[in-house]
């Protein structure tokens, strides 16, 4: 089963090309992988793919739904969720009152209901929560559930937001640089969660720079340069292309 079809994608700003003639498909239940230098393109593609920008041109499919045109909240809808490059934690708030705003896509009753403090609304919260807390466990975080978010050192910031992204219950969770900032432990216990998350069946599509968590844990791996697909295959195809060598890897030392 195919999860994301991206056909023929544009998306320019005032002229300037930030995705040209992408095109590429990701299957189901794998771990897929977008890297390319700064400037690539690669958080324009997930802006694209959860409906903030319109494409300029091109079509993408996710689970064979045409997204184009959809609100971002009706791709959300669809079971995509995502986590953001630059932290969107609150950090007024507690551990797990910040993971249950991620339930709330998944949660059936309105605002009326919730002012009224109906019954409904009330068992409904009590089930809110233990989504939150089932995530929460997920991520190795339950025991901090009660904490400030302002209390958590960085590494634990960027797992509550993927425990927040989990509490949604996604098909496809798409992670913006999920490592960046870790250090090498908190980094390869960030790749062992997103093998967990690709395991229980999310399709997990991934832009980051660190290479070996790259290499290590995806099935797919496609390279983005200026907007334009350079490459794609398995990690060892791709690590072996010359041109991906030149543009990029290279660069890495
Ligand atoms: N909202 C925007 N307005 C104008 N230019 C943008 C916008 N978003 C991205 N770009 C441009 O698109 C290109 C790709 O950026 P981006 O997708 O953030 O790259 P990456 O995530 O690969 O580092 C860059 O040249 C960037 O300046
Ligand atoms: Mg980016």
């Amino acid at each position: 089963m195919v999860c994301v079809e991206v056909e023929h994608l544009d998306k320019s700003f005032g002229g300037v090309a930030a995705i040209s003639d992408l095109t590429f498909k990701v299957q189901e239940g794998i771990i897929f992988s977008v890297i390319g230098p700064n400037g690539a393109g690669k958080t324009t593609l997930f802006n694209l793919l959860t409906g903030l920008y319109r494409p300029s041109g091109g079509a993408i499919r996710i689970k064979g739904k045409d997204i184009r045109g959809l609100k971002p909240h009706e791709i959300a809808s669809l079971g995509v969720t995502r986590t953001f490059q630059n932290l969107q934690v609150f950090m007024n708030m507690t551990v797990l009152e910040n993971v249950m705003v991620g339930c709330h896509m998944r949660s059936r009753s309105g605002l009326i209901a919730g002012a009224l403090r109906l019954p409904s609304v009330l068992r409904e919260e009590r089930r809110v929560r233990e989504m939150a807390m089932e995530a929460l466990e997920f991520c190795d975080m339950a025991d901090l559930a009660g904490r400030d978010a302002d209390s958590l050192a960085y590494g634990l910031l960027k797992k509550l937001e993927i425990a927040r992204a989990l509490a949604a219950a996604p098909g496809l969770l798409l992670m913006d640089e999920p490592a960046a900032g870790l250090n090498d432990t908190e980094t390869l216990m960030m790749g062992r969660l997103i093998e967990r998350i690709c395991k229980r069946g999310t399709t997990v599509l991934l832009v980051e720079h660190n290479m070996g968590l790259v290499m290590g844990i995806s099935h797919g791996v496609l390279v983005l340069n200026y907007g334009r697909l350079l490459a794609q295959g398995s990690p060892e195809e791709v690590q072996r292309n010359p041109e991906v060598i030149a543009a990029y890897l290279g660069d890495e030392g």
